[in-house]
């Protein structure tokens, strides 16, 4: 690995090296261990032009517990208001010696971009790219659903709202796929599932709860992007949680056993009701914990992944 921009191409065997990577940094109570010195002397850097809390958080605690050094610019803030184009501000930031860059962009295909122009050498993580992708996040849910579920095969997953817009479902329809799930369910309204899209990426398509939920081990919510739909078309959150937000009764309809999942920010008794929230199948804030190993995971394997292609006599190259 030396970029980590989207889980689409990439193999089982690379996704389960991924997997085991991030279970070497978790305790046996499933926190990420303290400090291991991987990443010293590094200089990571978090480019986030998108708003973020579990993200940004996480891969900053990530790259401090690998020991690299880290720097949080602060979009909002930094020249890129005076007109300065992203390509110049990377060229800056390279010139402060940065190792690697974690890039949220609003635009699909943001990070490419800078991982085709950064200098050999220079790892770029994908944060979640417009409607695109968000491969690391994909990752920490997927070491989630291995740890409640102890794999993938024979294994229904549901995934729940705003397909659509959702860089999430995206990657995690792929790691599903390429982890070998049984059966993944995309299960939305028509507007926010475009079906002939989601069957090209062989998934089931439905439209109503009962059915989609029906027999499901692992339920993913998504909450409503309404930041990324025309207002227009904005659906009514009342009807949108009649018909599709899961509450304890909808929630019937899955294996007694089914966990429930959500990437965050949940938008109470919108996509989801409290009461599966914060109930006992919910693992939301696990999933978030779990963040921090499966960063650290990501971040190490494009490090040594770079550190190799400088030196293509040690180590494998993906
Ligand atoms: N899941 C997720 O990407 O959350 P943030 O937007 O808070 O990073």
């Amino acid at each position: 690995l030396r970029h980590f921009l989207s889980v689409e191409h990439l193999s089982r065997s690379l996704l389960e090296d991924i997997l085991d990577t991030a279970a070497s940094f978790v305790d046996v109570g499933g926190r990420a261990i303290k400090k291991v010195p991987l990443l010293r002397g590094k200089t990571v850097v978090n480019l986030f032009f998108e708003s973020s809390t579990r993200t940004r958080s996480t891969f900053e605690l990530a790259a401090k517990r690998l020991s690299a050094d880290v720097l949080n610019l602060d979009i909002a803030k930094s020249a890129t208001s005076k007109g300065e184009t992203l390509l110049d501000t990377l060229r800056n930031l390279e010139a402060m010696a940065a190792d690697m860059f974690v890039v949220r962009h609003q635009d699909s295909g943001a990070p490419f971009f800078i991982a085709n122009e950064v200098t050999p050498g220079v790892a770029v993580i994908n944060a979640g790219d417009g409607r695109h992708a968000h491969p690391t996040q994909a990752m920490l849910d997927m070491y989630t659903i291995r740890h409640y579920k102890g794999g993938f095969a024979g294994l229904r997953v549901a995934i729940v709202g705003d397909v659509l817009h959702s860089r999430v479902a995206r990657s995690q329809v792929h790691a599903l796929n390429i982890l070998g799930a049984e059966e993944v369910r995309l299960i939305g309204p028509r507007t926010l599932l475009p079906v002939a899209a989601a069957e090209s990426l062989g998934v089931t398509v439905c439209h109503d709860m009962a059915q989609g939920l029906k027999d499901v081990d692992v339920v993913i919510m998504l909450r409503l992007q309404k930041e990324r739909m025309d207002s227009a078309f904005l659906p009514s959150e009342a009807e949108f949680f009649r018909l599709y937000g899961l509450n304890n009764e909808k929630l019937r309809h899955a294996k007694p056993d089914a966990i429930v999942m959500h990437p965050g920010p949940i938008n109470r008794g919108v996509e989801i009701a409290s009461e599966v929230a914060d109930g006992p199948r919910s693992v939301i804030l696990n999933q978030v914990t779990f963040g921090i190993a499966v960063r650290m995971a990501v971040m190490s394997m494009a490090i040594s992944g770079q550190e190799s292609s400088q030196n293509p006599e040690q180590g494998d190259q993906h």
